[in-house]
Formats: C-alpha cells, structure tokens, sequence
C-alpha cells in the first residue's frame, strides 16, 4: 500500500517547499515567509503563505494547510502515496517500489495486461479485415467515421468459439485467458471457448491508458446487448470510467467532466470535438468513480439517457457525486435521445448549448420533482416537498438551502410560510441525529484568535525548536495550563518532552486535533517573536496569570472588606506577592 517512512522522511528532508510551491503558485517574499494568492480558495489579497523552515504553507482564508505532500494532494487531488511520490521525482529522490505491486501480485498483473493489450490487438486487426466485416459495416453504417473508430481501438471478435484462443495460445496460458476474462471454460472440463463471439469488442481502458477489460456489442439483436467483461485482478467496475484516459487533459482543461451512460456515447462525443467525456457503461456510480473524477475534474455535467432508468440513475450518481463535493448538472435533452443519437442529429453546437444550459443538480431535481408529482392536489403537494427535503436537507450552508425555498416554492404553487418550516423541521431533525460542521459559506474564524500572547510565543518558540522550551514546559503545570486556547497543545507537547521526543511540528500536529493543527500552522507562518522573549518568560507570564487573576478579585474585594475579612485579604495579597517574585527569582 505505502512507501516506507524512512523513504517518506528523506523525501521530506529533501524537498523544498517554498521552491516546490512556487513552481505551481506565484509567491513574493514578505519577511520570513512567502505570500501568494490561495490555489485553495478564491480571493484577491494573498493570504496564503510557505514558509521555509518549519516547511509548511497556510491559508488564512479558507484554513488549508500542511506540509509539502498535503500540497500535492490537494493541489494535484491525489492520494499520499502519490504524492510523496511526485515530490520525490522533483528533487530527484529514487523511488522504490511501492510495497502493493511487489511480488508475484505484481507480476500477474502485468502478465494480465500484456494478455489484454495483446487481446485488443488482435480484435483490431479482425475489425479491419475480413472477419470484422459484420461489425465494421454495423458502426460505420452508425454514421462513426474511421478515425473515431480507430481512437477508441474498436475491434472484432467473428462467430467463432476459438479466435482469439488460437492467436493467442502460442504466447499466453489458458489458465492466464481464463482469470483475464477473456476465455470460459468448456462444460466437460477440457479445455476452453471465446467469452466473445459474434460481437463488436469495445476496450475498456483504466485512467493510465492500459487495456483492462472489454464491452461486446452484439450485432444481430440477441441479448444482452452488451457482454462486459467480468472484474479481474486488473479490472474493477467501481473504479473504472470509459474514455477516462482519452479524457483527462480535456478534463482538467475544462475543468468539468460530461458523464454519459454508454461507450458509443463516448465516441460519438469524441467524435464531434466534445471530448471531456467518460461513461459508467450500464454499473451504478459508486464513490470510488467520484474519487477518481475528483482528481481531474472540479465539476461534473451529468448526461443520462432520458429514459426512466436513466433519470434514476442521474439521481443516484449525483448524490454520490455532491457527497464528494463535486457540483453537479444535469443536461436535458429531447425524450428519447442519448449523447450519441442528439449529436448525431443536432450537431456539437447544439450540444455544447445544452451543456452550457444544464441546469444545477438541486434546480434540475425541483423541476423534475414538480412534473412527477400531481402538484394540483394538497396530498401531491406534500409527496412533492417530501421527494425533496432529503436533497435540500443535505445541502450545508443555511444561506444556500434558503435560496431554493424560492424555486420550490414557485414550481409546485406551495404556501411559503408552510414550505419554510417544514424545511426548517427536516433541518432541525437532521441537526438532532447527525452533527454537521459549521455552514460552509461561513468565513472560518482564525484558529489563534483568543490566544495570550505568552501562549503564542512559547508556541512560536517551540515550532522553531529554541532552547529552553523544555525547561518551559516543565515548569508549566497542569493547573497553569487549565482554560487556556492552547492548553490541547502544551499538554502534548508536555507528554512528547516527558516521553523523550521531540517537540517538533510533526510530533505535535499528529498529537493533536485539526483545529489545534490549524492554530500551530497559524503560528508558525506568522514566524517566531522578534523581541527577544525566551520560553522561561513565556512560562513565568502563563504561571502569573492565575495568581494576577486573583490578585485583582482581591484588589476589588479589599474596598468593601473590614475586621477579619480584610486582614484575611490583605495577607492573601500578600502571599500572591511573594509567590509572583518567587517566579522571577
Ligand atoms: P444502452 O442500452 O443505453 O446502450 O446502455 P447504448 O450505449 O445506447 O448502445 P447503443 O447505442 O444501443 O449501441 C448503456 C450502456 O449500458 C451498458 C453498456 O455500457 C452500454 O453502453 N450495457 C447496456 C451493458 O453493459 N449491458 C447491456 O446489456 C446493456
Ligand atoms: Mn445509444
């Protein structure tokens, strides 16, 4: 699964931050750290700041931050491994297998896929001679031109039970065919027989571009339509789009993916220039797909057939998709036509318009909910609100959620004060079962507000490692540590110093919640204090603090005191006097 740590950790000592941030992200030098407009969020003054040593970048904004690799991984949407692994390539460190394709796995694998191309091959070379002539005049009678055809590597497998078995036999095993999908095995247990036959052979290609499986169109109208290859070692339905790979550059050029249902709708997208296409070819979108367009797409143009099946499944995917985070719309198109037979017949122009009109998921989902919904009756007015309160429920942001109520209001005809507070009950029940953070329309607040600043430079100090922090630390006891904004944090750091480790950014972050994380990256670009105060001062000034506490209780009670009540006073005062120079002695 992952790289070894010592392997991470030279990585990590190797990289240059500030150097590796600034390739992707203009910075200008202000003090000890670098500022530059947020990648993360938008905004027009630069809050976002890298800083070399301790290396790491955040944003005041919207509150991302962390090390080099978190940069990666957000700025790339990749996943850690990934990550170490493109930083490492940039300083040049070598990189060593990855423990999950080691070993023999790794090996069946690649023989797999050697297999498979070597499959594909073949079903071309058929395609475009003899034995594909059935399915070459069935897709170019389709109105596909040659070179879409030879993009999507459309291939052949003829009415035979050995095709592909004979030319493949002399290079790979059987047993090979077998687990790769390719072949089944005969009823009487000798030997083997083409899965495909008869058909015109489609190859499904993983997002790297390596031949993974295959979808069989039959030609004569028998069923099923489409024979799909079934999951392998190498395939794996869930996480697995069509025309993914020919897709990416498109995708993240245009920053949205247009999904579609099947694999002639991609290559009759691609055909007609709309090329940041893919499918999910006839399985239900799972949340491994959104993963996986997350990493090149920031939003997603759903294109289902028209159909009742194809609504359904729009519903269910742009639910997995908004879970992901990634904004939906949904393209209307004509009853009855797909992407394949609407390009066919209106042209890309007419596409793109429709693209460009698709209207957000949540708008899309009232419209559809209102013409199902016989909204002219009080029981179809309530069946229609129910259809929707799921979806708006799970919208965050109050602000976002109120917006709708306008649209949902208007297109079944409800009363708008009854509307409002059915929405606001289904909220608050929501509310009541599942806890939620904080809307996000909501600018965050600054994780070091509220800090002393003796808590802020100790921090400081200890983030840059200066002598005398564990001293500090030391000295600072639980009761002096109790309501403080960092007390989470000077109790780890505590803990790590009483174990023998290091009280270094890493050791602590992993020590402590995401907000006490935030603050200490808050800290550490705003860069250690310049005054000359030692960690001894901090922790005398944190020690002080109750005792002054007390001291102005005291100051305030002493002038309504008299007889015992202020000799008691005054000799408290006293005490507290003694104990706050024993402090600086
Ligand atoms: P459709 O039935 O909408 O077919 O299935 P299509 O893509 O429009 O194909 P043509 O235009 O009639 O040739 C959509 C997708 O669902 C999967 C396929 O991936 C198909 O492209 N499917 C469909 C199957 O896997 N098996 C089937 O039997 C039918
Ligand atoms: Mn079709």
């Amino acid at each position: 699964m992952a790289f070894p740590d010592s392997f991470v950790e030279e990585v990590r000592r190797t990289a240059d931050i500030v150097r590796y941030i600034s390739e992707h992200v203009p910075l200008r030098k202000t003090g000890a750290s670098w500022k530059g407009l947020c990648p993360f969020h938008h905004e027009k003054t630069p809050s976002f700041n890298v800083r070399q040593e301790p290396p790491l970048f955040h944003c005041f904004g919207c509150g991302e931050g962390g090390d080099v690799f978190k940069f990666v991984m957000l700025h790339e949407r990749v996943g850690f491994p990934e990550a170490v692994e493109t930083v490492a390539r940039r300083f040049g460190v070598p990189v060593p297998e990855r423990g999950f394709d080691a070993g023999p796995d790794r090996k069946h694998r690649d023989e797999m896929l050697a297999l498979l191309e070597a499959a594909a091959a073949h079903f071309s070379r058929n395609f475009w001679s003899a034995p594909g002539a059935r399915a070459r005049d069935y897709l170019l009678g389709r109105g596909f031109k040659k070179e879409t055809l030879e993009r999507i590597r459309a291939g052949a497998a003829p009415d035979s039970w050995d095709d592909l078995l004979g030319a493949l036999r002399k290079k790979f095993a059987p047993a090979l065919m077998l687990s790769a999908g390719l072949v089944l095995e005969r009823q009487d247990g000798k030997g083997h027989y083409d899965r495909f036959r008869g058909r015109a052979v489609f190859p499904i290609l993983n997002e790297g571009g390596k031949v993974v499986a295959f979808g069989a169109r039959s030609l004569d109208g028998s069923e099923p339509k489409y024979l799909n290859s079934p999951e392998t070692p190498v395939y794996q339905k869930s996480r697995t789009l069509y025309g993914l790979s020919w897709a990416k550059d498109a995708v993240r050029r245009e920053g949205r993916v247009v999904l579609m249902e099947g694999y002639l709708d991609v290559a009759r997208a691609i055909e007609s220039g709309v090329t940041e296409v893919a499918a999910t070819c006839g399985t239900a979108l799972t949340t491994s797909h959104a993963r996986l367009l997350r990493r090149f797409a920031d939003r997603v143009v759903m294109n289902f057939d028209q159909d009742e099946a194809g609504q359904k499944a729009s519903r269910r995917s742009a639910e997995v998709l908004v879970e992901e985070a990634l904004p939906v719309r949904v393209v209307e198109l004509p009853a009855g036509e797909d992407p394949d037979t609407y390009l066919q017949k209106a042209g890309a122009d007419a596409y793109r318009k429709r693209l460009a009109e698709a209207p957000v998921y949540m708008e899309w989902l009232i419209r559809r909910a209102a013409v199902e919904h016989d909204t002219g009756t009080p029981q179809g007015k309530a069946e229609y609100l129910n259809a929707l309160l799921p979806a708006v429920v799970r919208i965050e942001s109050a602000v976002e959620r109120a917006a709708w109520l306008p649209l949902i209001v208007s297109s079944a005809g409800l009363d708008e004060r009854a509307a409002e507070q059915e929405l606001r009950r289904a909220v608050a029940s929501r509310r009541s079962s599942v806890s939620l953070p904080a809307a996000a329309s909501e600018a965050p607040a600054e994780a070091r507000a509220g800090l002393l600043p003796a808590e802020k430079w100790l921090l400081a100090l200890m983030l840059e490692g200066r002598e005398g922090v564990g001293g500090a630390l030391d000295a600072l006891q639980d009761a002096d540590l109790q309501g403080l904004r960092s007390e989470e944090v000077l109790r780890a750091a505590k803990g790590l110093a009483a174990a023998g480790r290091a009280v270094a950014p890493e050791t602590l972050g992993d020590a402590v919640g995401e907000e006490s994380r935030r603050m200490l990256r808050e800290i550490a670009v705003d860069g250690p204090p310049t005054t000359g105060v030692t960690p001894a001062d901090c922790a005398r000034e944190l020690k002080c603090r109750p005792l002054k506490a007390r001291m102005a209780e005291i100051q305030r009670d002493l002038g309504r005191a008299s007889g015992p009540d202020l000799e008691a006073l005054l000799a408290e005062k006293l005490q507290l006097k003694r104990q706050m120079a024993a402090l600086w002695a």
